[in-house]
């Protein structure tokens, strides 16, 4: 059997990406009008974390209860993984007890290495090289808001972290230009970048970056696991904040959005963040609808 998994953008086609973004609307609807679905009755979710989450744990977690299915949390603090059991071990063990595992950690590679042993579908809930589930909640958002995104430009200012990888890709998938504004030293992989060629570019500077833009999006200046880096990032991002004076050279209409957890007063103005150009709450929200539409798709 051919077991599909989702660790980057990539995994799917431009046509299931396109089709996951419209069942999420669609299973959205149905959830506010009280329908029950449960597809994924006596289904398992395994959720292994190895970095904190507030936004993933909860939208997983409910969306399999909400299927009819049960989600069960694996932390390494209690579970053999932080005593040292390999990678190759577990997903087999995994794999033969749960229907569908989604995973946090560090190394992009770590998560492949998984997901080579496992028989059941394996979900990047973040590395510290992507972060797809994101973006399907941030694609939803857009086409709920302003329809489709193609053709249309997107900016990326700060970290060319995880996030910004996964627009990259996104850039590519979903057919938007997007222009990229990050500090010397904090760029996006090269190789990354260069095979969504003709999709996303580098900026000069922010300022260069929002001209004209539909989308602005940025993240936090010092990723999990790069707390010890904040106040040398914090100078060399000091240029990167997101702020009204910025937003004023965007088009008139332009979205503003953010992953969360979100720093006001660095990468973001409270005034940005909390103002009428805002759509972080519904972003946030759509990570439950987007991530069922996910379930559905590599369960069903
Ligand atoms: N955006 C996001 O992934 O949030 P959490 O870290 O809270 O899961
Ligand atoms: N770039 C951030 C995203 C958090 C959801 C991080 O990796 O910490």
């Amino acid at each position: 059997m051919n077991v599909r998994h989702f660790l980057t953008l990539n995994d799917l086609s431009r046509d299931e990406l396109h089709k996951l973004i419209q069942r999420a609307i669609e299973l959205k609807t149905q959830q506010k009008a009280g329908t029950i679905f449960e597809p994924l009755k006596n289904k398992v979710l395994g959720m292994v974390f190895e970095k904190s989450s507030t936004r993933t744990r909860v939208s997983f977690e409910t969306g399999m209860v909400q299927f009819g299915g049960q989600a069960i949390f694996l932390s390494p603090r209690d579970t053999q993984l932080g005593r040292g059991e390999p990678i190759e071990d577990s997903a087999r063990v995994l794999s033969r007890m749960v229907d569908i595992i989604m995973i946090r950690t560090f190394e992009h590679e770590k998560i492949q290495r998984f997901a080579e042993y496992s028989r059941v579908p394996v979900i990047n809930a973040l590395t510290n090289e992507y972060h797809p589930c994101q973006l399907l909640a941030d694609m939803q958002t857009y086409f709920e808001h302003r329809g489709d995104i193609s053709g249309k430009r997107v900016v990326w200012i700060g970290d060319g972290n995880n996030m910004c990888h996964s627009y990259i890709n996104a850039a590519k998938q979903f057919g938007f230009q997007l222009q990229i504004a990050s500090p010397e030293g904090y760029l996006p992989d090269a190789q990354i970048l260069a095979a969504s060629e003709g999709y996303a570019a580098l900026s000069p500077s922010p300022r260069a970056a929002v001209q004209d833009a539909d989308l602005i999006v940025t993240d936090v200046w010092a990723s999990m696991g790069q707390e010890e880096e904040q106040a040398a990032r914090e100078q060399a991002f000091a240029d990167y904040q997101v702020n009204p004076e910025l937003m004023a050279l965007a088009k008139p209409d332009a979205l503003f959005m953010h992953c969360l957890p979100a720093h006001r007063g660095e990468e973001v103005a409270a005034a940005v963040i909390d103002g009428t150009q805002s759509v972080v709450w519904d972003e946030a929200e759509n990570r439950l609808h987007s991530q069922k539409a996910l379930l559905e798709f590599l369960i069903g």
